[in-house]
């Protein structure tokens, strides 16, 4: 094998050269241009939905979400404990809490099972991660909301075009958050979009994006805001992603397929993330678990898959774990074992079945080690 094999990678491979070229020829570089305003109307048709509204990243794009619902000081906010760092922080920006959950023990995602009992006269809402690309179940969560009368965010950032039932997922509560980074399903570099149905909430966020400027008043401000605005630039890069999304869509679910092939040998050894009934996965990540008969420590798996030039990410380790956010007294099982044991293999349109095949030869080949000695 000679280059390494990412984890992760955009594929370019549509409009993206040519709308760019003519930002920079009609010098419409900066956030405002045809570009913002077609991939805002494109995105929000792609969910199904009302109102996009775009912005500079995925985090800012929970931010602005949570503003818009007032959040601040003394308020709590339900989080699944097993997420990217940026759903916590931004419920923290705000000034409120973000009160973790533990995990579905086939999905990943965030438990309903787990949530009611986290709920006190502080919370307002809840956010749902829809982890990996697979999707939350979002019925009993949406009724969970309505009983209790709280909020709902999607954070989206990694399941683009995945489906809930019949559902695209940011179709489903109140207010979704997209990320476009560049390792994400479609990419515009660094951007985010939020979206809703609801007209006020749409108001509300666009004002906040873009410095509390009032749309009908210029340099008239009446909150404080923020400058979260994406450039036309990126825009243009996102609406020739967003035309090709099936394409990516497709290739993701057929290297995904590649991994079933390879690897469905290796159940002794390995777990996948599960793909329930009611769940079309848009596999932002392929994920394996590697289970107590492997015999190195996860860590180890992953550097010698590094050795043979196989990039790989553990899943993400669990917030209650982290630093900033520590937490010795509740217990998250599931999420400490998902957050122990997963990895994220390489999952991207530019792969080859050679490539899978090639992968998938190596794990076999750590999962039957008998010690760290290796050979
Ligand atoms: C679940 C989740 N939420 C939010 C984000 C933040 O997105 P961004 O990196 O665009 O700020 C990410 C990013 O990777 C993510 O995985």
């Amino acid at each position: 094998m000679g280059d390494v094999i990412q984890v992760a990678s955009p594929v370019l491979n549509g409009n993206e050269k040519k709308y760019v070229n003519e930002c920079l020829e009609t010098t419409w570089i900066s956030s405002k241009g045809k570009y913002v305003d077609e991939f805002e109307n494109r995105f929000a048709e792609f969910c199904r939905s009302r109102y996009a509204i775009s912005c500079s990243n995925g985090t800012v794009a929970l931010h602005l979400a949570l503003l818009a619902f007032n959040i601040g000081p003394g308020d709590e906010v339900l989080v699944p404990t097993l997420t990217y760092i940026a759903t916590a922080n931004a419920v923290t920006y705000c000034g409120g809490k973000p009160v973790f959950v533990d995990s579905d023990p086939e999905t990943w995602n965030i438990d309903p099972n787990k949530i009611e009992n986290k709920i006190n006269s502080n919370t307002k809402g809840i956010i749902v991660v829809h982890l990996y690309g697979h999707p939350v179940d979002m019925d009993p969560i949406m009724k969970i909301a309505k009983k209790y009368n709280l909020f709902v965010i999607e954070d989206v950032a990694e399941a683009h075009g995945a489906l809930y039932k019949d559902r695209v997922v940011g179709s489903i509560g109140d207010i979704s958050t997209f990320s476009f980074f560049g390792n994400k399903i479609i990419t515009t570099g660094e951007g985010g979009m939020v979206v809703t149905n609801n007209e006020k909430l749409n108001e509300k966020i666009r004002i906040l994006r873009s410095q509390g400027m009032y749309t009908s008043r210029r340099y008239w401000f009446e909150v404080i805001g923020y400058n979260y605005r994406m450039t036309n630039i990126q825009a243009a890069i996102g609406l020739a992603q967003l035309e090709n999304i099936q394409w990516h869509l497709d290739k993701r679910r057929e290297i995904a397929d590649l991994y079933y092939k390879y690897l469905g040998s290796l159940l002794e050894y390995i777990e996948f993330q599960a793909e329930k009934d009611w769940a079309t996965h848009s596999y932002w990540m392929f994920s394996i678990i590697l289970k107590n008969t492997v015999k190195i420590s996860r860590d180890e798996f992953m550097e010698h898959l590094k050795n043979d030039k196989v990039e790989t990410r553990p899943v993400f380790y669990p917030l209650h774990t982290m630093p900033t956010y520590r937490e010795t007294k509740e217990k998250y099982p599931v999420a400490e074992k998902v957050g122990h044991k997963g990895i994220n293999l390489p999952t991207h349109g530019l792969l080859k079945e050679e490539d899978i095949a090639y992968i998938s030869e190596r794990i076999k080949k750590y999962c039957e080690y008998e010690s760290c000695d290796g050979d």
